[in-house]
This record gives C-alpha cells, structure tokens and sequence, in this order.
C-alpha cells in the first residue's frame, strides 16, 4: 500500500478537470489505477458490487467520506449484469475515460460457472458499450483483454497479429468482449481500445491466483503456520510481469492518438515450480524436487514437504505456454516493464510476511 506521504500526494494532486470510470475498481488492477488516476489529478468512479461483507479492502487507503470537501473518489453500487446500474454510474460520472476491469476472471472457476463468467466477463462489455452509445458518450473506452486468448498457442512468442485459440469459458468471453470492442470501434467511430494484458501479479493479487497463492503459502510456511502448500500444473509457462506497471500501461493506452489493439507483456517466460523455486529461496527454503507426476514433491532443506500435487489445481483444459511480445507497446506507447521477475516475487513475499507478522528477512540480514 502507499506510504501516507504518498496517499497524501495522490489525494493532493491538482485535479486535472478529467473524469475516469472504472469497473472492477475493488480488484488488483481497479486498485493500482485507482492510484494512478488520482495521482495525475483525476476524479475516479467506481463500480462497486454489492456483498454482505466489506468488498474494497485494496481501496480503502484512497477511500473518502462523501461528506468531505472536495471528494476525488465517487464510489457507487452496481453490476455488470445489471445495465442500469451502468447507464446509471456512465450518466452520473459523464467520464473521459472508461476502464471495463471488472469480470469473472478465474479461470479454473470459469470451468464451474461457465455461464455466469459468460454474462459479466462476455456480456459485461456490450453493456457498458451500448450504455456509451445510448448516452452518445465521447469517452475513451479500455477492455481489458487478455493472454488467454491466445490459449493453445499457434505461434510463439504472441503479437496482436497471433491468432486466438480460446481454452476455457474465461477466455471464451474475453474473446466476445475483444471483438465487440473493436467492432464499435469501427461501426460507431468509438475510442474504443483492447490491451491484451499477460498475467500480472502483485501484493494485492487475490490468493487464489497461482502468484500469490505460492508466495502467501512461502511467508506462512516460514513463520511455521502451515506445513506444505497444494498445487496443480508445475509445468505450465506464464509471462508474469508488475500490476503496478500495467496499468500505467492502460492509462498510456487511452492517451493515444488513435483506439488499438495492444499486447502488454515483459518477454520473459517461467514455470510454476520456477516461480516456487524463487519464492521459497526469499525465505531461505531453498528446494528440490523429488518424484514425477502427482508424486512430485518439493522439499526443503530439512527434508520437509513444502510443495505436492493435488489433482484437483488440474484444469479440463490447460494453457502450456504464454510469451508476450510488447514491440508494438513500446514503438507506439512508450511503454515498457520497469518489475523484474526476481522483484516481483521478493516484494510479495516481503508483503505477504509483513502481513503475517513477519520481519523483512533481507533488510535483518
Ligand atoms: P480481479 O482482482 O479478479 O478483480 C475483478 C474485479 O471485478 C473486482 O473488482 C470484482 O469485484 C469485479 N467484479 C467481478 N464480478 C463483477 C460483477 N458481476 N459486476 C461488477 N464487478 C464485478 O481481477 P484483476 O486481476 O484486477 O484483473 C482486472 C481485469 O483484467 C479483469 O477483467 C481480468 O479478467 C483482466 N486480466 C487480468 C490479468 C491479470 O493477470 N491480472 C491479465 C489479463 C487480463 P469484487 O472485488 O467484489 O470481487
Ligand atoms: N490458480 C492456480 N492454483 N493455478 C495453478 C495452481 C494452483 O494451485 N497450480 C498450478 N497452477 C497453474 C494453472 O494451471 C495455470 O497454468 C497457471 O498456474 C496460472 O494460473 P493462475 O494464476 O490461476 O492464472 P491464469 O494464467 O490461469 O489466469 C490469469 O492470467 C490471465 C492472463 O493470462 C488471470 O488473472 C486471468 O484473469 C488473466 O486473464
């Protein structure tokens, strides 16, 4: 979370006369672009579900009454399944800017609520778009796109011009969400912009991402809270980058001269037991691995289990391998990863044992 010096520079900032919406403002990225958003002077709308229980645990350090002077941070209730309640919030806000970041967006859970990850994930986007319409709104229009698409890769690594091959009802109805995004753009004249953005991980990453499942298990471990951590595929490849750095990236997207297509990437690819291997090493766990299959184990330095197989991590369909090329982000944009794979893990594990109550292990060092 920002320091409080930095939460008051954000809140500070002269507002610069700009409206951003954002859908998806409780998630990991709908938090850090929050953050940005504010620190360049914007006043933010967000969307927020209804849920019995508190929801914007990643908002809360920019939150603000509505009874105080001068509020940046309008939050209001509302649904992707619902249309009114987006006309509502599009109407109301009357933005420059739209962030369509909220879906359903596990993709195991996909598998188990095929559906509904249809309706908000697919069905979502068209609502806000037609709400735009309606409202012959001139707002910038972001879709979050993603990685996933391009699931049984046909070329590697993968550009805008790499075809799709959907493998899960996620991805399905991201790829509804894509095309409809560009189809506004040409049929309504529409700034209507998709960044197909590659797995993106930080300290607010939800836990059940493979990310932050690995490295919350890696500082629980450490503070002997828990014994072994269960996972599925070792193998798959993921091209893991910042959170933090890609949504600077979407900002840059909708600054544009013209509505595009982008793939947001580092470059880089790993497995999932590399991903381990670094996150258990922060803590001096260094492992190795023993067995094949669902008998592979990784194990500690003591001889203890820290890593095993539950088939259940499986997916119906897998995808082996993503690889993102960011040429064309970087030629047009600007845009390049500042987060190496090695910080990237060291500040969620730091993050996840501070959150545990557990000291910095390299600053005691
Ligand atoms: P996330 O942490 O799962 O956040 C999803 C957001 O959507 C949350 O604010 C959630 O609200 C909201 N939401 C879910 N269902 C909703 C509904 N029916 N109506 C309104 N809001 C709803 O996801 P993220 O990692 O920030 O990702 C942001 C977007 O980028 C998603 O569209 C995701 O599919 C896409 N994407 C992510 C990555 C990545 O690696 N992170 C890569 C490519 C694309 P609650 O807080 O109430 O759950
Ligand atoms: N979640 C999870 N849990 N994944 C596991 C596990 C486990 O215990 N064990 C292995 N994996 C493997 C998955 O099979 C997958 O190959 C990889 O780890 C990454 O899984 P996730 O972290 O769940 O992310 P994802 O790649 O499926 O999807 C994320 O990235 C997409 C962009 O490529 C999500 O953020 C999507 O919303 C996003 O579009």
């Amino acid at each position: 979370m920002p320091t409080a010096q930095e939460r008051e520079r954000m809140m500070n900032t002269p507002k610069n006369g700009k409206r951003a919406v954002i859908t998806g403002i409780t998630g990991q990225d709908g938090s850090y672009l929050t953050d940005l958003l504010l620190s360049k002077g914007y006043e933010v709308w967000g969307l927020v579900r209804r849920s019995s229980s508190f929801n914007t645990s990643r908002i809360d350090h920019v939150y603000q009454d509505t009874h105080e002077d001068d509020v940046r941070l309008h939050l209001m209730y509302g649904d992707l399944s619902d249309a009114t309640s987006i006309y509502r919030l599009l109407s109301e806000a009357d933005p420059h800017e739209v962030y369509n970041l909220a879906a359903q967006s596990h993709v195991a859970v996909s598998f188990d609520m095929a559906e509904y990850t249809g309706d908000i994930t697919g069905l979502g986007t068209i609502r806000i778009l037609d709400a735009l319409r309606e409202l012959r709104s001139e707002a910038r229009f972001y879709q979050a796109g993603s990685s996933e698409l391009y699931g049984k890769v046909l070329e590697t690594p993968q550009t805008e011009e790499t075809p799709f091959y959907p493998r899960s009802p996620y991805a399905a109805a991201k790829a509804y969400g894509f095309y409809v995004t560009r189809n506004y753009r040409e049929a309504y004249d529409m700034f209507a912009t998709n960044g197909i953005l590659f797995n993106h991980e930080s300290p607010r990453r939800g836990r059940t991402f493979v990310t932050r499942k690995v490295t919350h298990a890696t500082a629980s471990i450490s503070l002997g809270l828990q014994d072994t951590v269960y996972l599925g595929n070792l193998d798959a490849k993921r091209d893991w980058g910042f959170a933090g750095d890609y949504v600077e990236a979407m900002w840059m997207m909708l600054q544009a001269d013209k509505p595009n297509d982008y793939v947001i990437a580092t470059g880089e690819t790993h497995t999932v037991r590399e991903f381990c291997e670094l996150s258990f090493a922060e803590v001096g766990l260094p492992l190795r691995w023993e067995g094949t299959g669902l008998d592979e184990k990784g194990i500690g330095p003591n001889g203890q289990v820290l890593v095993s197989i539950d088939p259940r991590y499986f997916r119906p369909t897998e995808v082996d391998l993503l690889l993102g090329n960011p040429a064309k982000a970087e030629r047009e944009l600007g845009w390049k990863p500042r987060t190496s794979f090695r910080e990237l893990v060291r500040m969620m594990v730091a993050s996840d044992r501070a959150s545990l109550g557990g000291t910095d292990l390299r600053r005691a060092a």
